[in-house]
């Protein structure tokens, strides 16, 4: 599964804590295992169920949130140089996993992605950090995943979230 993850999601390799690497695919694991899905299931998976059909699968769109945050993050170090102040492992790392919660929170029914129980009951930002809990994912990153959607919108994001959430919506937008 791991050499698979890699192989669609190259980008796990951008973390350079070879620890939180680990662990943050160990979490994908957990949550492809608890959603009873393959690795090859992500490229039939919509990134969204708000759009159909939808276009874009949910390797294309993790590939492109933790793309456009790590363009964003860029742009604002070489400008503002040291007057903001991103952790890149973090940035990664929470937008390798804004959406993890998704795993559990479809379910195939047909050959038609749908809402699971759960996922009517309890949205992927806070299933995400809930499959996060038990693998000592750094909070930083647990409040990413819990803060990139509106459920965030009355919170402090830290520099890490605010560009994931728009990092997330600037893809999602592009295909509403
Ligand atoms: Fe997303």
């Amino acid at each position: 599964m791991k050499k698979d993850l890699l192989k669609f999601i190259p980008e796990f390799n951008l973390i350079k804590d070879s620890d939180l690497k680990e662990k943050v695919l160990k979490v994908w694991n957990i949550a492809l295992a608890a959603g009873g899905w393959q690795v090859s299931d992500l490229q039939r998976m919509p990134f969204t169920l708000l759009i159909d059909p939808c276009p874009c699968n949910m390797i294309e769109h993790i590939r492109g949130v933790v793309n456009v945050s790590i363009g964003a993050a860029k742009a604002l170090q070489s400008v503002h140089k040291g007057k903001v102040k991103i952790n890149e492992d973090y940035l990664i790392a929470g937008a390798l996993l804004h959406d993890i919660g998704k795993l559990v929170e479809y379910k195939e029914e047909n050959g038609k992605f749908i809402q699971s129980n759960l996922g009517k009951l309890v949205r992927h930002p806070v299933s995400g950090v809930g499959l996060c809990y038990s693998q000592e994912i750094p909070e930083e990153i647990m409040h990413i995943i819990a803060s990139h959607s509106w459920e965030g919108d009355r919170s402090k994001r830290t520099p890490e979230a605010i560009i994931v959430h728009h990092a997330d919506f600037t893809n999602f937008e592009q295909f509403k």
